[in-house]
């Protein structure tokens, strides 16, 4: 079978889906271009003297590590200038960027993680770009708004990352299921490799930063206590795995199943993970591949995020095994 680009899918969907347009299909391409970029930069990080930190400390009270200055700042050169954008987050930046008005300027909103696991980067091991594509409300005004910005994940029109792993990946949803492409580095080019991926409805695996014990609530000790107990079909205990790189452990969880949690604790009261640039786009995945997306009492798409940054618990992944999540909060409701 010949090779399909992801621009010839993109281009086949585009004919399928009405409200398609090219700007949309030109926001894609700028962003898979960006990707590009950034997977490139990544691998030659050790070689460039791009690894380690800036010294600075983001919005969020992370150390901010140089790949995600340069990653942040590759995305939103390009991104600004595609024309199909009228706002800009990233989980880097304070504030809403608005496209400047010597840029054309579009209806879309794009919101990402420029670099997700960036704490992971000095030891080679795998990071992503998280992104969110929302449309603006109809009936705008000239400036954009925080409030048009701040959308429940169910409007997303589009959602998904690039991996950096052994082979650079691309897996992405327009809202008709989710697929996944490879860069092959040769070509320069995302080629369909994963079409219609789809979570099993259980798994055999759960993923959770278990170092937070002593720190969680008697629900989130409950649920990760659950999965201790847990059998496969074939009577063995689950599995742990915690890369500690929400992008990869979801890219785990998409293809073999299971779960990701990350709750909330003592230390973060709302969680962790951010709403806007990764726990919405991630669920739009999930639930993309049929699997399940929960803050443990509700389905993350609903949530609507009050500020930029907000943050939440997540629980995500196979149906089965997040529904016994839930089943454990109703409990202490
Ligand atoms: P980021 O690198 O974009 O700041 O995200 C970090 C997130 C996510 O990637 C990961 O799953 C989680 O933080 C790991 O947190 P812990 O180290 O607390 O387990
Ligand atoms: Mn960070
Ligand atoms: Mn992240
Ligand atoms: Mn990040």
């Amino acid at each position: 079978m010949a090779d399909i680009t992801v621009t010839e899918h993109l281009l086949l969907h585009q004919k399928r889906t009405p409200q398609a347009t090219g700007q949309f299909t030109g926001l894609l391409y700028d962003l898979i271009l960006s990707g590009k970029s950034i997977s490139r930069r990544i691998n030659k990080a050790g070689l460039l003297d791009i690894l380690g930190g800036t010294g600075e400390v983001n919005v969020q009270g992370e150390n901010v590590q140089k790949m995600d200055t340069i990653a942040n700042r590759i995305l939103l050169y390009r991104m600004e200038r595609c024309g199909a954008l009228c706002a800009m987050s990233s989980e880097e930046e304070a504030e809403l960027i608005r496209v400047s008005p010597e840029f054309p300027r579009g209806d879309y909103i794009l919101i990402f993680d420029p670099l997700d696991g960036s704490s992971n980067i000095d030891v080679n091991i795998n990071v992503g770009t998280i992104f969110s594509i929302l449309r603006r409300p109809e009936g705008h005004s000239d400036e954009v708004t925080l409030d048009e910005v701040l959308q429940p994940g169910l409007k997303q029109v589009a959602a998904g990352y690039m991996l950096y792993g052994p082979s650079t990946m691309l897996v992405l949803s327009t809202g008709q299921g989710v697929h996944g492409f490879t860069l092959d580095p040769g070509v320069g080019e995302f080629l369909l490799s994963h079409p219609n991926m789809c979570i099993p409805e259980q798994g055999q695996i759960y993923s959770v930063n278990e170092g937070n014990w002593k720190n969680w609530d008697a629900p989130a000790r409950e649920a990760v206590n659950w999965f201790h107990g847990c059998e496969t079909s074939d009577g063995k205990p689950y599995s742990s795995r915690y890369v500690g790189a929400l992008v990869a452990d979801f890219h785990r969880t998409l293809i073999n199943g299971g779960i990701y949690m990350y709750p909330s604790d003592a230390h973060k009261p709302q969680g962790k993970l951010r709403l806007m640039c990764e726990a919405a786009p991630l669920a739009f995945l999930a639930e993309q591949a049929g699997g399940k997306a929960s803050d443990g009492r509700g389905r993350i798409l609903e949530r609507v995020p009050d500020r930029l940054h907000a943050r939440t618990p997540l629980f995500i992944g196979s149906v089965k095994d997040v529904e016994a999540v839930e089943n454990i909060y109703a409990r202490h409701a």
